[in-house]
Parts: C-alpha cells; sequence; structure tokens
C-alpha cells in the first residue's frame, strides 16, 4: 500500500495540466517572436536559406552524411522523380572519445575516412577514375581536385548557419563536446579533412535534421498543400517549420531566393525556456540538471527527448528504493514476491549508475499489457540486471515511467501547437477543413505506444486549436530525412550554384558518376529481387 501511494505521489508531480498547456503555448509563441527578431535568445530561431518544399517531382543523385547522435551515416540517394527514392548506407556508431576529443580534427578526420570507405565500397569505378585522372593529368597548376558527388551534411546540432552551406556551432548538446569546434564553420571542418583525402566530394549543403524530415515528407507524401513542419522526438528534440519571411526581423547575411516569400525556420526549441518562466521542474529534473554537461542549456530537451527521459526515471526509482517507508525492489523474502523468488539488483545495474536506464525500457513498460508484465519483468533482468522484481515493483515503474513520458507528449504538443497557431494555417480559409501536415520522426515517436496520441489530446485543449482543428492536423512518421531530406537540400544548393568553368572535365566525370550509379542501382533491384524470391 505504502508504494502504491508513494508511486501516486511521485506520478502526480510529473502532471502538466490543461492550464499548465496553455500557459506554455502562449510562451512558445512569445520566445518564437523574440527569436525572429534578434540573436542570442533561447529559443534560436535559425534561418536556414532554404526557402521552398519539395513536390515530389525532384529527381537526381546525390550522397548525405548523417551526425547526430551515437551514429555517424554516410548515403548515396537517387530521388526517383515519383515521389519515390532508393538509398543506399553505411552506419558506423561514433567512438565515445570522439564525442568528446580535444580537436575538432579528430573527430571531422574520422567522419572524411568513413566517407572515403563509403565511395569504396559503394562507387567504387568512380573512385578509381578519379585516382587515376589524380595521377595522370598534367596542367601548369598541377592538378586539381574536382568535386563530383555534391553532398548535404545533416549536423544535427545548433548552428548558427549563414548561408546554404556555411554555419558556425552554436554549442554541442547530446553528450557531445568538442570545445575546439564551437564557433567553427561544421562545412569548412568537413570539407577539409575531405580535401585532405581528395576525394571528390564538395560539402554543398548544411542540414539539420528537422529541416530533412520536413523536406523528406513533403517529397514523399506531400498533402494537398505540403508540410509545415519537421520535427523529432528522438534521443534530441527539435523542430523547423516554415515561416514568412516578413516575420522575420533579424539580419539575413547570405544569399536566398525570396521570390517564395517564405524560409525554413530551424527553432532550436531543445532550448526552450532555458530561463524556466513555464517548464515544470521536478526535484528529478533538478538533480538531472545538476549532473548534466550543459547546465541552464536544453532545458526543454531535458524534459522531453530520448537521452534524458530514462534517467529521469532511474533518478526516481533511486529515490523509491532508498524510501525506508517503502519495500521497493527488496522482497528478501520468496514467500513475498509473486515469483516465488527473491529480488536480486547486481551490483552493476544500470539502477546504481548516472544515465545507466536506457530511455527504450520505457517503451516496452507502456508496449506491456500483461497483467503479469512478465515482458517488461524480463527487460528489467536483461537491460537492467534487476532480477525477479515483483509485480508491484514492475507496475510502479511503469507507472512513474508513463507519467514521465506523458508529460514529454504534453510538452511535444505546446511545441507543435504554438507553431501550428503562428503558421495560421488553421484560419486560412483557402484550407477550410483541410489537414494541416506535420512529419516526425525519432525513437519516441516510433517506439513509445500512444505518444502520438497523447500530443493529440493535449492540442485538443490547446486555445485556438480545439477538439475540431486538432483532428485536422496529421502527425506522420517521416523516416530518412537525414539522408533524403539532405539530398533534397543538396538539389536545391546544386540549383544555386554557378556554372563551373570546368565544364567538360566535370561533364566527364559526372558521366562515369551516371555509369557507377546506375551499377549500384542495378545491383540493388538484383538484391531486392534475390530477398523477395
Ligand atoms: C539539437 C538539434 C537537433 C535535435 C534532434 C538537439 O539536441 O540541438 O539541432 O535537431 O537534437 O536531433
Amino acid at each position: 500500500m505504502a508504494l502504491e501511494a508513494e508511486t501516486q505521489a511521485i506520478v502526480e508531480q510529473f502532471e502538466f495540466s490543461d492550464d499548465d498547456v496553455n500557459k506554455a503555448v502562449k510562451e512558445f509563441l512569445r520566445q518564437m517572436d523574440e527569436g525572429l527578431s534578434k540573436d542570442g535568445t533561447s529559443l534560436s530561431q535559425i534561418p536556414t536559406y532554404v526557402t521552398s518544399v519539395p513536390n515530389g517531382s525532384e529527381k537526381g543523385r546525390y550522397m548525405a552524411v548523417d551526425l547526430g547522435g551515437t551514429n555517424f551515416r554516410v548515403c548515396s540517394i537517387k530521388l526517383n522523380g515519383d515521389h519515390t527514392f532508393s538509398l543506399t548506407y553505411n552506419k558506423v556508431t561514433i567512438p565515445k572519445e570522439l564525442m568528446v576529443a580535444k580537436t575538432a580534427q579528430e573527430l571531422f578526420g574520422f567522419l572524411a575516412l568513413e566517407i572515403k570507405k563509403f565511395l569504396q565500397e559503394h562507387h567504387g569505378e568512380v573512385f578509381e577514375h578519379h585516382l587515376k585522372r589524380r595521377l595522370t593529368v598534367s596542367s601548369p597548376d598541377g592538378f586539381k581536385d574536382e568535386p563530383i558527388f555534391r553532398m548535404g551534411f545533416t549536423f544535427s546540432f545548433p548552428v548558427k548557419q549563414v548561408g546554404i552551406n556555411k554555419g558556425t556551432l552554436i554549442r554541442w548538446t547530446k553528450g557531445f563536446d568538442i570545445p575546439d569546434a564551437v564557433g567553427k564553420d561544421v562545412c569548412a571542418l568537413l570539407q577539409e579533412e575531405i580535401d585532405k583525402l581528395h576525394l571528390p566530394v564538395r560539402v554543398a549543403a548544411l542540414v539539420n535534421d528537422t529541416v530533412g524530415t520536413l523536406m523528406a515528407r513533403s517529397y514523399t507524401s506531400p498533402g494537398k498543400y505540403g508540410s509545415i513542419l519537421g520535427a523529432i522526438f528522438g534521443t534530441g528534440t527539435n523542430g523547423a517549420y516554415i515561416e514568412k519571411l516578413s516575420h522575420l526581423k533579424k539580419d539575413l547575411v547570405g544569399e536566398y531566393d525570396n521570390s517564395t516569400g517564405q524560409m525554413v525556420i530551424n527553432t532550436e526549441w531543445g532550448s526552450f525556456d532555458n530561463q524556466l518562466n513555464v517548464l515544470p521542474s521536478t526535484k528529478w529534473d533538478n538533480a538531472l540538471e545538476e549532473g548534466s554537461i550543459n547546465p541552464g542549456f536544453q532545458m526543454y530537451e531535458k524534459r522531453v527527448s530520448g537521452m534524458f527521459l530514462g534517467e529521469i526515471l532511474r533518478l526516481t526509482m533511486l529515490d523509491l528504493y532508498n524510501n525506508p517507508n517503502v519495500s521497493f525492489l527488496k522482497d528478501e523474502n520468496s514467500s513475498f514476491n509473486d515469483l516465488g523468488s527473491v529480488t536480486v539488483i547486481d551490483r552493476d545495474s544500470g539502477l546504481y549508475k548516472p544515465w545507466g536506464v536506457d530511455t527504450a525500457i520505457m517503451s516496452k513498460a507502456e508496449a506491456d499489457q500483461g497483467s503479469e508484465l512478465s515482458v517488461f519483468r524480463e527487460s528489467l533482468e536483461k537491460e537492467l540486471k534487476i532480477y525477479a522484481a515483483a509485480l508491484e515493483d514492475a507496475v510502479a515503474i511503469k507507472r512513474i515511467a508513463h507519467a514521465i513520458v506523458r508529460r514529454a507528449a504534453r510538452l511535444a504538443a505546446v511545441a507543435i501547437g504554438a507553431i501550428v497557431i503562428q503558421t495560421g494555417k488553421l484560419n486560412d480559409p483557402e484550407l477550410l477543413g483541410e489537414k494541416i501536415d506535420i512529419g516526425v520522426d525519432g525513437s519516441l515517436v516510433e517506439h513509445y505506444p500512444g505518444f502520438r496520441d497523447m500530443i493529440k489530446e493535449a492540442l485538443k485543449i490547446t486555445d485556438g486549436i480545439g477538439e475540431v482543428n486538432a483532428k485536422r492536423i496529421e502527425i506522420g512518421l517521416t523516416q530518412d530525412g537525414s539522408g533524403v531530406g539532405a539530398a533534397l537540400i543538396a538539389l536545391v544548393a546544386a540549383r544555386m550554384e554557378q556554372k563551373d568553368t570546368n565544364a567538360d572535365y566535370i561533364g566527364e566525370l559526372r558521366s562515369a558518376v551516371q555509369e557507377g550509379a546506375s551499377a549500384v542501382d542495378e545491383k540493388a533491384a538484383l538484391d531486392e529481387k534475390a530477398t523477395s524470391d
């Protein structure tokens, strides 16, 4: 009974009421506006220099690389021009020591090497051809490396963008910490390392994963009027939306096409309300903050995204465990335990280690609807080395996990709701009764059962949206934004690029790429056939 009461007391602290949601939406709108008018605000509202979204007819082959969390992906993407694409990729885990390397060069050098490996593996002929030319071409100025692959660089950290392929890192997030890179142009850092290896690749576009998601959503499943927002609820969280240029009061230093009257804005909403005007804070949020590497920043992200929710859960579990009035994970006599065993927490359990509880276990708890919670209890054993937890213990963890994620989903609704209101689309007479489309990606929306439903519930009670309009908001899972989306932006960049003087040489290499590319496509088609046969 005591456990149930204590659990309830914890659950209540994660309540984020309808009233709280509405206050937060108002504050989000205010901070959006502030971010559109000046630099240095908590909601950064970064102009991306992307002024239109695709309609699905785009064609071409591009490369994309994606750095944004635990993995680095190198892809080549063929846009087929009919809302479909094919994609080949390699994925590697970023070695932990590189996430906190002393110099930027160490990380970016590693990325360039991975690009080289990918080219050798998937575009070998083109790569060899390029190498041969390097050795044989003689000109008065020596050999000049010519880029034949345009590459979109998905770099999912806050960057002050000053052009479509130029931007300086504002700060690291999600466990990365390489002070040497802060303030530097990340495209130049990568290009430098690519050039050292003489790869025929040019970093043509700098892309945040949310912008990629918005582009990919528009390319693959455009509604009648396209998508308005791309959002990530994964390791980190953020959103990019289409804003009217007339609302953007900050100076724009780079070139862009102003004919559409719009620009995609990367909100960097992970840092919404760093000043805590409206964000909720429990004692566990405060404890997490104390142990974080970027105190005072990403305050919204720390309450919403996958990197942090598991740690909040761990801190609540530890409190329950250490509470002398409660029996939690303490069955030392098999007669108290419904499994007829004793509960054992391994000394090496993630429960005892900061960041030792992976948020994925919260999805498993939610997904287990069985009366014994046996699947979830198996995860506790496998992943947390907590053996023979009693049913009451598992129920308590599941309830708390649900409360933490429900608060996250309602906070997610704050950002989504505010942006829908900001775009004015709900009241646009041309869109009466039409769907308002949003593309989302990330482990929470993908794996946590009901995450999107909880967002919808909160949108229904949001002033300025309401029940009828909430039904018009379509929140669609959109994967591969950082690959396809980056390719689409590389295409935009290519259109903006001026004609190159050395056209013949490039022409020749491009046809080599085409040949290599069709070989890759044919192989992929054959592989696909082989697996489906
Ligand atoms: C970064 C964003 C990114 C988001 C999702 C955040 O930590 O600041 O740039 O879009 O994570 O990956």
